[in-house]
């Protein structure tokens, strides 16, 4: 058999600053090859790369500042999170279809090898029978895992307190609204746009306002203050969110996107934090998904099986489209879990 076309989504140029361009800083490329019958597996193996997901956390990983530490090298391909499908093994954990997911090292190439000394970084996958493959990019995946764990571990909410999510329509804020509404708690949601501000409503927050048209401040205010916030975004959201908080609240602190693609964004008001003694909760959801995987197989993954829970994905077809999706991702333009398909099953 001739040598099959594996095409990559490839880094190709770092930028300290500035969206992602597409075809610049990262491209589609059609150079790469592989004998499918014949590669070394390296003790591992080789599989077709079915879903990627597109994150936040890639503009950080194209930053001349972090590639060293995170590894995304120029003119390899871009590494993230993937659902994969077994085509041939040497793996003794692993057989011919079955489907992986992989934690952040799955690379963006139509068939991929994952050898024996990077296995450890995928998991059999046992979809439920009910949920759709790429809900466990989302809801039921890392951005699903994030939000639940980060909750459970600091929110300590109280019914009727008040909580702010900012970017909250996206695949991690969406999952945190639904978490606090089932726990009663009023909650504030912020986003980018009148469409999610639509989807915000439908997900039964209560007051839902689209940052760019609407005094953040203001609403802070009128429907605060601030019992607990769940921050994605830092900056000036984050030194708002201190103006106007209960003395003892919590801010969880989860991202900081206001700032990936600009300057760094600057917090100011770290003073109302001592003065209120509210307090700071920086995490990281891996980190935390160990101690909470079993509850949250048992109370979210039912809640998604039967509609309770809902989420919202942003699919492009085709590797091709990765570079533009992933600037339309910063840019605020996915609805939903950014999710590329690169093969049907
Ligand atoms: N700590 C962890 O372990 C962990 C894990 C996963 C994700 N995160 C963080 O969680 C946050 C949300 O991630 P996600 O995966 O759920 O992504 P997402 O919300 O599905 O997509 C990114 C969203 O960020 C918003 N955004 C983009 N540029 C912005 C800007 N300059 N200012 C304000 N908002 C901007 C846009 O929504 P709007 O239109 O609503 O602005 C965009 O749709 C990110 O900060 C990410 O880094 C942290």
């Amino acid at each position: 058999m001739p040598p099959t076309l594996s095409a990559r989504h490839l880094v190709r140029n770092y930028a300290y600053e500035g969206y992602p361009i597409p075809g610049d800083t990262t491209l589609y490329d059609t150079r790469n090859h592989i004998d499918l019958e014949n590669v070394d597996l390296r003790g591992g193996v080789l599989a077709k790369v079915l879903l990627l997901s597109l994150d936040p956390y890639h503009r950080i990983l194209l930053d001349p500042d972090f590639r060293n530490r995170f590894r995304a090298w120029s003119n390899w391909p871009l590494i993230g999170y993937g659902i994969v499908k077994v085509m041939r093994s040497n793996h003794e954990s692993f057989r011919e279809g079955d489907i992986l997911v992989g934690h952040g090292k799955i690379r963006h190439e139509v068939y991929t090898v994952i050898p024996k000394d990077e296995a450890e970084h995928v998991t059999l996958l046992k979809p439920h029978e009910k949920l759709p493959l790429s809900v466990y990019i989302g809801a039921a995946g890392v951005p699903g895992m994030t939000a639940f764990s980060g909750w459970k571990e600091y929110a300590n909410a109280k019914k009727g307190e008040v909580v702010f999510v900012s970017t909250a329509a996206g695949a991690v804020g969406s999952m945190v609204v639904q978490l606090a509404k089932q726990e009663g708690l009023k909650v504030i949601g912020s986003t980018g746009s009148d469409e999610k501000v639509q989807f915000l409503k439908e997900l039964g927050v209560d007051v839902a306002f689209n940052y760019n048209t609407t005094d953040m401040r203001n609403i802070l205010y009128q429907e605060g203050p601030i019992d607990i916030y769940w921050d994605n975004v830092g900056g000036d959201t984050l030194d708002a969110v201190l103006e106007n908080s209960n003395p003892g609240a919590k801010v969880i602190l989860c991202g900081a996107i206001g700032g990936y693609n600009d300057q760094p964004n600057p917090v100011k008001n770290l003073l109302h934090a001592i003065l209120n003694e509210i307090k700071l909760f920086p995490f990281v959801g891996t980190t935390l998904k160990p101690k909470y995987q079993a509850a949250f197989e048992e109370e979210v993954i039912p809640k998604l099986v039967d509609g309770t829970f809902k989420y919202r994905e942003d699919k492009v077809y085709g590797l091709e489209k990765a570079p533009q999706a992933l600037l339309d991702l910063m840019k605020g333009a996915n609805v939903g879990k950014s999710i590329v398909v690169v093969s049907e099953e």
